[in-house]
C-alpha cells in the first residue's frame, strides 16, 4: 500500500476489538486502544462504496487538535496521534502500513452509554421534534422557532447509544435515570463547556458548529474522561457561515457534494436510499476530500500534510501530551 493512499478497511497486526461505521479498534495491550479512522463516508444513513482520501487524517488529527485546545476543560482519552510516537509505543506497527496520521493512540475507557449531543442550532431530529411537539429533548422551546434558529444558550439533548440501528432522543430524566443524577450532571456541564468553546472558536474562521455528539468513557480509577472524535465533521454539523439563513435546512460544509450527487440519482430514479449505496464519481469524491482538508485548514491554521510537526502554539510535537 502507498502511504496516504485511500482506504476501506485496515488489516493490522494487531487484536481487533471492533469495526465501527468508521474506525477499526484494535486493543494495544489491556488498557489501550488504537482507533484507526478509515476513509469510509456515510451519507443518508449508508456507506458509500468509494472511500474519500485524507479524510481519516482529518479526522484523526482534527480530534487531537481539539483535544489539545479543550484539556482546560476535561481530561481526554488520546495519548498520541503522532507516527513516530505510536510507532514507539507499538512496536507491532513498525512494518505495517496504512495506519499513519489516521491513528489515535488512546486510554482505553468504559463507555458511557449515553451520546451527549449539544445543540446550538434547530436542525436535524431537534427541529423535527420542536416542530411537532414544541419540545427539544422533551423540554419546552418558546414558540415561532424556525429552521435552523441559533439557540441560545446552546441545549444538551442526551440519545441512547443504540448497539444497531438509530440512536434514541432521551430525555435528561431518563439519562439520570440510566446513568445516575451525579454523572448525568458532570456530562452535560463538561459537554455544554466544550461545544461553547468550539462553537466560539468554528465560528471566527467561518464555520457554524450547529451541533456535535461526544462520548464520554471511566477509567479504571473512576476518572471521567472525553473519548472518541471530537468536533469533527463526522460527529457534528458543520455549516458554511457564509451560506447561512435561517428558515430552510442549510448545506453541508464536507458531504454536501455526495448528497447532492445522491439526490440526483433519486430524482432520476436511479436509487431508492436503500442500501447498497452507488457509486461516486472521481469529482465527487475530490470535492469532497477537498472539503475535508478545508475544514481541517480553516480551524487548525494548517495544512494537513504540514500537522502535526508544526504547532506555532504548542510544542514541536504538537499531537503528542
Ligand atoms: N477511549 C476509548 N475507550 C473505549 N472505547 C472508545 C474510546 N474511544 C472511542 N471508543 C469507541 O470506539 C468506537 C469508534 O468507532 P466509530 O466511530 O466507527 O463508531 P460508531 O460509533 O460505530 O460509528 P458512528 O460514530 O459512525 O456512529 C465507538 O464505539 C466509541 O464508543
Ligand atoms: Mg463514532
Amino acid at each position: 500500500m502507498k502511504a496516504g493512499e485511500a482506504i476501506s478497511r485496515s488489516e493490522l497486526p494487531l487484536p481487533l476489538v471492533a469495526r465501527g461505521k468508521v474506525r477499526d479498534i484494535y486493543a494495544v495491550g489491556a488498557d489501550r486502544l488504537l482507533l484507526v479512522a478509515t476513509d469510509r463516508l456515510s451519507a443518508f444513513d449508508v456507506v458509500l462504496p468509494q472511500p474519500i482520501p485524507d479524510k481519516g487524517a482529518v479526522l484523526t488529527q482534527l480530534s487531537a487538535w481539539w483535544l489539545k485546545h479543550l484539556e482546560d476543560i476535561t481530561p481526554h482519552h488520546l495519548i498520541s496521534a503522532d507516527p513516530d510516537e505510536i510507532a514507539a509505543q507499538v512496536p507491532e506497527l513498525r512494518d505495517a502500513a496504512g495506519w499513519q496520521r489516521r491513528s489515535m493512540l488512546a486510554r482505553r475507557a468504559a463507555v458511557v452509554p449515553i451520546e451527549c449531543v449539544v445543540r446550538g442550532y434547530l436542525s436535524g431530529s431537534a427541529w423535527h421534534e420542536y416542530r411537532t411537539e414544541g419540545t427539544l429533548a422533551g423540554e419546552p422551546l418558546p414558540a415561532g422557532l424556525r429552521e435552523s434558529e441559533r439557540l441560545d444558550p446552546p441545549i444538551f439533548s442526551p440519545a441512547t447509544k443504540a448497539e444497531t440501528g438509530h440512536d434514541e432522543n432521551i430525555s435528561f430524566g431518563q439519562m439520570e435515570a440510566a446513568v445516575g443524577a451525579e454523572l448525568a450532571a458532570e456530562l452535560r456541564r463538561r459537554s455544554l463547556a466544550i461545544y461553547e468553546r468550539g462553537r466560539a472558536l468554528a465560528e471566527q474562521v467561518g464555520i457554524i458548529l450547529a451541533d456535535t455528539k461526544f462520548e464520554f468513557g471511566q477509567l479504571p480509577n473512576g476518572s471521567l474522561i472525553l473519548i472518541d472524535e471530537v468536533l469533527t465533521p463526522d460527529s457534528s454539523r458543520f455549516w458554511p457561515k457564509d451560506r447561512y439563513a435561517v428558515g430552510r435546512g442549510q448545506p453541508s460544509l464536507d458531504k454536501q457534494p455526495v448528497r447532492d450527487h445522491l439526490e440526483a440519482l433519486v430524482q432520476q430514479g436511479k436509487w431508492n436510499k436503500e442500501p447498497p449505496a452507488p457509486d461516486l464519481t472521481p469529482e465527487v469524491v475530490e470535492a469532497t476530500s477537498l472539503r475535508y482538508r478545508d475544514a481541517f485548514r480553516r480551524l487548525t491554521g494548517h495544512e494537513l500534510d504540514a500537522f502535526p510537526t508544526l504547532d506555532a502554539a504548542g510544542p514541536p510535537r504538537a499531537t503528542t501530551w
